[in-house]
């Protein structure tokens, strides 16, 4: 493994349950990891810093050698509201700084204060009979023209964007004055997303892939079906069977052999040794191209879907 390779799979942090998180960090701060993916919307943050805290009090790693990135939510899109989401966000992680700071989706809704409820979620007013999730007027320009003045200052490395499509990159790109640094977008086996990841490397934009075992992390949700797996595909276990490693290995190195970061969750001590165990080995150009004929351009997370299913609004980001 080269120094750079341990940077490529962070931890996702989303759905670590409070109670294990700051274990599981330290855990993955332990076995290798340096990189960590968090977000205000984990609810998750306090305990992700107390993990995180606790490998540097041991004296495992500095906080120079991690890479944590986090990301603005939907509430805070306006310009007065990013650096308090910001503040927040060190805050809770117990950080001065943060190596990168990303807008989580492009869709703003309106302000929640933080005393009023944090994370503030997709909907507005959880509590009222006619509980609704609302959208606020604020272009994705102020946004980050805010997310800019961030990084001026030095709380912030680098900044970037999640969820964007191709058009919204580009548009980006024409108003940016500080350019996005990475894209985060789902990617894995069944959506490869090779145009806009061939858009994005035009720009000199890094891609992190979320999701990259694609279905596993929406069946607890209820948002997939086992059967819709990718680590059965044959492509992916004739690897396996070649390489003698297991199918998510094969599906996470396809993830960093072409080219993209990829930030597999696991709460599993032995899966996440697993999941940073793929500098060890390499997929011939064959297995890498069968396993990218697996494309079905199948989203499991897609607001367009589950705005409506869950929360009786239509918003769909893509097309
Ligand atoms: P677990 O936490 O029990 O390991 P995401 O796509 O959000 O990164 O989620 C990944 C999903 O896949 C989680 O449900 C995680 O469950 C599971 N998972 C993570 N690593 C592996 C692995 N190496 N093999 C099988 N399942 C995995």
């Amino acid at each position: 493994m080269d120094n750079n390779d341990i940077y490529k799979v962070g931890l996702g942090l989303w759905k670590l349950p409070e109670s294990e998180c700051a274990e599981i960090v330290y855990n993955a701060i332990k076995i290798g990891y340096r990189q960590l993916d968090s977000a205000c919307d984990y609810g998750n943050e306090v305990e992700v810093g107390q993990g995180i805290a606790r490998a540097i009090s041991e004296g495992i790693c500095t906080r120079e050698e991690l890479k944590i990135t986090s990301k603005l939510w939907n509430t805070f899109h306006a310009k007065e509201h990013v650096p308090l989401a910001l503040e927040k966000t060190l805050a809770d992680l117990g950080l001065t700084y943060l190596d990168a700071y990303l807008i989580h989706f492009p869709i703003a809704q309106p302000y929640v204060p933080i005393e009023t409820r944090y994370p503030p979620e997709w909907i507005f007013n959880p509590d009222a009979d006619t509980a609704e999730m609302l959208i606020e007027p604020v272009s994705l320009q102020e946004t980050w023209h805010a997310m800019e003045s961030l990084q001026e200052s030095g709380l912030v490395k680098e900044i970037g964007v999640c969820n964007y499509n191709s058009g919204l990159l580009n548009d980006l790109m024409a108003y940016a004055k500080i350019k996005p640094s990475q894209l985060q977008i789902e990617s894995h086996p069944y959506l490869t997303q090779e145009r806009l990841i061939k858009l994005a490397k035009s720009y000199n934009i890094s891609v992190t892939a979320f999701s990259p075992l694609g279905a596993l992390s929406y069946v607890e949700l209820d948002m997939a079906n086992q059967s819709e797996t990718v680590l059965e595909q044959d492509a992916v276990v004739k690897a396996a069977t070649r390489l003698n490693k297991t199918p998510a290995q094969i599906v996470l190195r396809w993830g960093v052999q072409r080219g993209c970061s990829i930030i597999p969750k696991s709460s599993n001590l032995n899966r996440l040794k697993e999941n940073i165990s793929i500098f060890d080995f390499s997929l011939s150009t064959e297995e890498m191209n069968d396993i990218s004929q697996l494309n079905l351009n199948k989203r499991f997370n897609d607001p367009g879907h589950f705005c409506e299913a869950a929360f009786n609004k239509f918003y769909p980001i893509y097309d």
